[in-house]
């Protein structure tokens, strides 16, 4: 708890940050973007998913998923943006003359409008203290666990009223706590949304000292930029009073999430990268890997060091719907690469087959995807193949599902754990090579594969959307190509951030 306490200082600072000397990851997306310097990009790229489809079939499936997969994970840490790094390079122009907590101030206030938050005039003149004090930090800063008389008493000591705190407190609306400070939340409190506690459940185990410093956003729904989502989610019981308020940044103190369409899947293992290719979610199971890099390469010998793997991953992705007769469309273009992965996020963030809708529906409202976005891109699920391991519960277990069907599906998939877990079955068991709505049929039929398949229509919220998109293939196709351009625009790395990645699965 002291700690908790001590390495809170920079209360507010740490809320802002130091993005200041860093390019972000605001969405600034075009159609056009390498007209200029990159105009054989999409033939390119089409014709390298096209041979390799073309050589397997399901690699159509695989390469669709793969951007998904991208899409929905990435944290940026920034340890070169240290304050210390700041105030270093501001006494080389200035020697002397500005403050370190000057600098602070200025660098709060930069943090907050790089990820979109508001500006304001700092005022200037501070001078640093020569000493320090740990008692008076651990005396005088919030904890998580605080009630609200006590933080309101924290606050008071300051000058800071009531609503100076409720408004300060909305600086979560960006960074990132750890487990130890919402353990108690997500496993004891009853004011909390029961899918959002079971999804940080996933990553924070109900004992101390078990993945303690496993980290989480604190606004599930836009981490990486500054808008008042922090509230929206306090009002749906998402979020605690206060929790994490100061929680332990890392030595660096330094973060910037850019949760996206990054390439960070495509990374393998290496000196500070733990690669998300080994994340549940993915390991043995998401593939392409291989294509993208040949598909890379073409695009590098037409034009070398421009075109970046996220966008590659979003033109392969339409692409790969095309070519197996689904929709298409216009595809964003402008990603860069990210220079990290981040194997627990990726754990975090992915959707597991075993989830319930509750939780299913918060892993794509994290991602600002609606329940219909959620509904239309499982659609995704027309294509593409499913591992023994993957859907033996639902098909010995579950009730909601077609006898006939799941006694098909036993055959090739026994009962007992660790036994042909590695079996295939397709997904959609009509027309598991073409992209079109008999997904929907099937889970009219209780033929969905899945767990979280069937869970679209099992009498709940999401059934009226299934039956349509059962009917009306049209709508499936257009509701599916807008989904998929939101998807893509989940927080890119774009401007100067990351980098164009000569190889997809190393930084350069
Ligand atoms: C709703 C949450 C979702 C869950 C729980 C889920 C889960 C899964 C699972 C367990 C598999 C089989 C993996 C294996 O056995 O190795 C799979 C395959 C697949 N998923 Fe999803 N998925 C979801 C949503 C999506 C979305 C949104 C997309 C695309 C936009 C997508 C695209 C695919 C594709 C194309 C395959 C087949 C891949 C292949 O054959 O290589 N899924 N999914």
């Amino acid at each position: 708890m002291s700690s908790l306490r001590a390495s809170s200082s920079k209360l507010v600072w740490v809320a802002a940050l130091v993005v200041s000397l860093m390019a972000l990851c605001e969405a600034q997306l075009s159609h056009n973007y390498y007209d200029k310097t990159c105009p054989q990009v999409l033939p390119t790229v089409k014709k390298a998913t096209g041979a390799a489809i073309a050589r397997e079939h399901r690699m159509a499936a695989s390469l669709l998923r793969l951007h998904f997969h991208d899409c929905f994970v990435q944290v940026q840490q920034l340890p070169d943006t240290s304050v210390d790094k700041i105030s270093r390079q501001w006494r080389r122009c200035g020697p002397g003359v500005v403050s370190c907590a000057d600098i602070l101030a200025i660098v709060a206030r930069d943090s907050s409008v790089y990820v979109g938050g508001p500006s304001w005039k700092v005022k200037l003149g501070r001078r640093d203290s020569t000493t320090a004090n740990k008692d008076l930090a651990e005396q005088n800063l919030p904890i998580a666990f605080d009630d609200l008389d006590t933080l309101t008493s924290v606050f008071a000591r300051q000058g800071l009223s009531l609503k100076d705190m409720v408004v300060l407190s909305g600086s979560h609306t960006i960074g990132l706590a750890q487990c130890a400070t919402f353990r108690g939340r997500i496993y004891n409190e009853t004011n909390i949304d029961a899918g959002f506690a079971r999804t940080r459940q996933r990553r924070c185990p109900p004992t101390a000292g078990n993945g303690d410093t496993n980290l989480a956003p604190l606004d599930l729904v836009t981490p990486g930029s500054f808008d008042n989502n922090y509230y929206k989610n306090l009002l749906s019981s998402l979020f605690c009073v206060d929790i994490c308020v100061h929680t332990q940044m890392d030595e660096s103190e330094c973060w910037q999430i850019c949760q996206g369409c990054d390439a960070s899947i495509l990374l393998t293992d290496a000196a500070g990268i733990v690669s998300e290719q080994n994340a549940r979610q993915n390991f043995r199971s998401a593939r392409g890997y291989e294509v993208v890099d040949k598909i890379k390469s073409a695009v590098e010998k037409v034009c070398p060091g421009v075109v970046s793997c996220a966008d590659i991953l979003a033109i392969v992705a339409r692409d790969s719907s095309v070519y197996v007769g689904g929709p298409s469309w216009k595809v964003k273009l402008g990603r860069r690469d990210s220079t990290t992965a981040n194997k627990d996020l990726a754990e975090q963030n992915l959707p597991i087959a075993f989830d319930d809708l509750d939780t299913l529906t918060s892993v794509f409202a994290r991602q600002g995807l609606s329940l219909k976005d959620m509904v239309v891109l499982s659609g995704s699920h027309t294509i593409g193949l499913a591992q023994c391991a993957t859907f033996r519960g639902r098909i010995y277990n579950e009730t909601n599902i077609d006898a006939g069907f799941a006694r098909t599906r036993q055959r090739r998939c026994p009962p007992t754990a660790g036994n042909g877990d590695t079996n295939l079955a397709p997904l959609d068991l009509v027309t598991p090579g073409s992209f079109d709505n008999n997904y929907y049929k099937n889970l009219l039929s209780k033929k969905g594969l899945l767990h979280s398949d069937q869970l679209l229509f099992n009498g709940g919220s999401t059934d009226a959307t299934v039956v349509a998109y059962s009917k009306d293939q049209a709508a499936f196709f257009a509701d599916f190509a807008a989904a998929m351009v939101k998807m893509g625009d989940i927080s890119p790395l774009t401007g100067s951030a990351g980098e164009v990645r000569k190889v997809c699965s190393v930084v350069n």
